[in-house]
């Protein structure tokens, strides 16, 4: 990643994460015209984390299955093939944070991205069904700047100490103290990760979603973002400008909200595991 974007966006700092070495093997195996499945479980099931979580989700109420999955190979055929590259990628960012030490804030913010996905997903699902995939991968993923920022710019500290448990824009605060705020670095990252453009345009506008070229998904992932802080799941209390209402103008029925947020506070309570992935 040498003489990147990403880089020269964030001057001084010596190396940023590459993509995860699973995930990068998943990719090799999958642009294959003729890659065989035993080999895609081999490659993951070597990285017993990744395996673990994707068993998780796979058999979580997420995903409907009526069986037990008790194997990647069920898994990987419910969760789909199309999608296995992109969801190891965003599993994989949770290892990012094992090399280096977890505080309360690193903790805080994995939990706010696996309820951002677990909302989301449910939202896509009511709504926009055949966008719950990707919609799940991309929330997991929204706020992968500031897992980077965190990991890897030592001024981020100013950052997290100002907005933790705070009401205020995380935004200001990083263009403050870095120059630069975690929608562009998440974003140019998953550039360089090769992931598809719908994903860094999303993280990119995850924040703004009237600035995204997919705004179906920019809007799932916005609603899915500020409606866990209703349910303390958070870094900054803060929530977006012109949310309250926002739902009504989008055409959504508030009944129909609250059937979404029953159904997130019950798998969130059911399966507090699952904010472990
Ligand atoms: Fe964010
Ligand atoms: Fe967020």
């Amino acid at each position: 990643m040498n003489n990147s974007k990403l880089k020269d966006l964030l001057g001084d700092v010596k190396e940023l994460p590459p993509m995860p070495q699973v995930a990068v093997q998943v990719m090799g195996i999958l642009d294959k015209d003729d890659f065989s499945f035993a080999e895609l479980v081999s490659v993951i099931s070597k990285d017993v984390s990744i395996t673990a979580s994707i068993l998780k989700i796979a058999n979580s109420p997420l995903f409907g299955s009526r069986v037990t999955i008790n194997n990647l190979t069920q898994a990987i055929s419910l969760l789909g093939i199309k999608n296995l590259k992109n969801i190891v990628v965003a599993l994989s960012t949770r290892g990012m944070f094992e090399s280096n030490k977890i505080t309360i804030f690193e903790q805080k913010l994995w939990e706010h991205s696996v309820a951002t996905a677990v909302y989301a997903r449910i939202f896509a699902l009511k709504f926009n069904r055949k966008m719950a995939e990707e919609a799940f991968i991309i929330a997991l993923l929204h706020d992968i700047g500031q897992i980077v920022l965190s990991l890897f710019v030592e001024k981020y500290n100013n950052v997290k100490e100002n907005v933790f448990g705070q009401h205020i824009d995380i935004s200001l605060v990083e263009d403050e103290f870095i120059g630069t705020n975690h929608c562009l670095v998440g974003s140019l990252l998953l550039e360089e990760w090769g992931l598809p453009e719908i994903y860094c345009d999303v993280v990119l506008n995850h924040h703004n979603f009237q600035n995204s070229k997919y705004l179906d998904m920019a809007k799932i992932i916005y609603i899915a973002n500020n409606k866990v802080k209703d349910h303390q799941f958070s870094i900054s209390k803060k929530k977006d400008y012109s949310f309250d209402g926002l739902l009504s103008d989008m055409g959504y029925e508030q009944s129909e909200i609250e059937e979404v947020d029953i159904s997130f506070m019950e798998i969130i309570k059911s399966e507090k595991d699952l904010l472990n992935v």
